[in-house]
């Protein structure tokens, strides 16, 4: 058995770790046990490469930010998903390789074609089952992030442009690999959100014969 990934994307504020939350929430309560991890992040070296990308004092040209991104990438797959999705768990991600196509690529502007080289060295190929676009106007979600996050990090200050372009980007990826993407409204109710997430979801784990799914 082979596991099925689920990646959550979209920009600041939009919706993925809650609906990650939910979505882990009624997986357990059919008593499965998915693997939620998070980019970048999800192993120590992982995590610390993150408090480097997000710390508000450091600038890194786009390259080093994009090389950074690979490593802890690289990391992770090797050492948690692909591992936990061998032994036919459910792996639920935070921000995967999109990300990188949308930010670095659709945001900072380095070019697609080295970026995708980049994601298949890091990821050794793996791509997710289903990957679920969380949309939204940037403005209403930075807006959302500026009342409840903790702490402004260094995405949340770049300029509203920057954000447009990312939106762009992964709303091309979207329509480029609509088999593999949901496009969900970030603006709905989170209830209305989760039943979405569910619908994108049970056919897939049905098709990939995951146990205890249906
Ligand atoms: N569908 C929704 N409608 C309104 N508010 C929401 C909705 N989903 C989440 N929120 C709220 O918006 C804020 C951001 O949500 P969340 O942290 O899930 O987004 P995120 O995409 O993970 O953001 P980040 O970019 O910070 O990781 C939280 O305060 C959350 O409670
Ligand atoms: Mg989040």
């Amino acid at each position: 058995m082979s596991g099925c990934f689920v990646t959550f994307e979209g920009g600041e504020g939009s919706g993925k770790s809650t609906q990650l939350e939910r979505l882990a929430g009624r997986l357990r309560a059919r008593g499965l046990d998915p693997l939620v991890t998070r980019e970048p992040g999800g192993t120590p070296l992982a995590e610390g490469i993150r408090e480097l990308l997000l710390d508000p004092a450091r600038r890194p040209p786009p390259m080093a930010e994009a090389l950074l991104m690979e490593a802890a990438r690289a990391d992770l797959v090797a050492n948690v998903i692909r591992p936990a999705l061998g032994s036919g768990r459910i792996v639920l991600c935070d921000r995967y390789d999109d990300s990188t196509l949308a930010y670095q690529g659709g945001g900072r502007g380095l070019p697609a074609e080295l970026l995708r080289t980049l994601n298949r060295a890091a990821t050794d190929g793996l791509k997710p089952d289903l990957t679920l676009l969380f949309d939204l106007d940037p403005a209403a979600g930075l807006a959302r992030r500026a009342r409840t996050a903790a702490s402004v990090n260094r995405l949340d200050r770049e300029p509203e442009a920057f954000h447009a372009r990312v939106r762009a980007r992964y709303l091309e990826l979207a329509a480029a690999e609509p088999r593999r993407f949901a496009v969900l409204d970030g603006a709905l109710p989170p209830d209305r959100l989760e039943a979405l997430v569910w619908s994108a979801l049970e056919p897939r784990l049905a098709a990939l014969g995951v146990r205890g799914a249906v």
